[in-house]
C-alpha cells in the first residue's frame, strides 16, 4: 500500500506501521516536527518514508494518490474539517481507506484554556461530515483512553477510531 499520514508530529503511528506499508509519505505543517522526523528516518534507516510539509487546508493538493491515509490527534487542531476531508477524499484512491484516530468530545479540559482547536467530536457530527464529503461506510470504534491526572483525581479521555471508505 502507499500511504499517507497526517498531522504526523514526529511519526509515532507511522513508525508502527511503516514495516507493513510499501511506500509512507508522512505530512506536518510544522518544520521543527518535521526535522526531528528526518533525523528519526535517518537513524532508522528506513528507506520507504518520506516528510512532507504540507497544509490540506490552504495548499494545493500534491499529486500522489493513496490506498490508505490514517491520522491520530491531529484533527481536533484542524479548523476547517470539511475541507480536510474534501482534500483527502481527492487523495484517496479508489477503495482506498481513511482511518482517523481523535478524541471524542470532551468539556475542553483536554487542552485547559486558550486552546481554539475542536473540543474533540461528535462521532454522529463527524460521520456526517464524513459522508459529505463522499466517503461510505463510516464506522466507529474505541481505540484507547488517555488519563489525565488533575486534582482532585484523574479524567479519561476515549479516543475513537473512524474508518471510512473511497
Ligand atoms: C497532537 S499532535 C499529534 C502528532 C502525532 N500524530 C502523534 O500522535 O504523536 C498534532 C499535530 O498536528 C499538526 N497539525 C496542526 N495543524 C495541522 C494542519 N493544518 N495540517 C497538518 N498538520 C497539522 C501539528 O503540527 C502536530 O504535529
Amino acid at each position: 500500500m502507499q500511504a499517507l499520514e497526517y498531522g504526523c508530529g514526529t511519526g509515532l503511528l507511522g513508525f508502527a506501521l511503516q514495516p507493513d506499508l510499501g511506500h509512507l509519505d508522512l505530512a506536518d505543517t510544522s518544520p521543527g516536527m518535521l526535522a526531528v522526523l528526518d533525523q528519526k528516518i535517518e537513524a532508522t534507516g528506513a528507506r520507504n518514508m518520506r516528510t512532507m510539509k504540507l497544509d490540506l487546508t490552504a495548499d494545493s493538493l500534491p499529486p500522489e494518490s493513496y490506498d490508505l491515509v490514517f491520522s491520530m490527534m491531529a484533527f481536533h487542531h484542524i479548523a476547517d474539517i470539511d475541507r480536510l476531508l474534501r482534500s483527502l477524499y481527492a487523495l484517496i484512491a479508489t477503495r482506498g481507506y481513511l482511518c482517523v484516530a481523535d478524541l471524542d468530545a470532551e468539556d475542553g479540559s483536554f487542552h485547559g484554556s486558550g486552546f481554539t482547536g475542536h473540543n474533540g467530536f461528535d462521532r454522529d457530527d463527524l460521520k456526517r461530515r464524513t459522508v459529505a464529503a463522499g466517503f461510505r461506510n463510516v464506522r466507529f470504534s474505541t481505540a484507547f483512553r488517555i488519563t489525565k491526572d488533575d486534582s482532585p483525581g484523574q479524567t479519561d479521555f476515549p479516543v475513537f477510531l473512524m474508518v471510512a471508505e473511497k
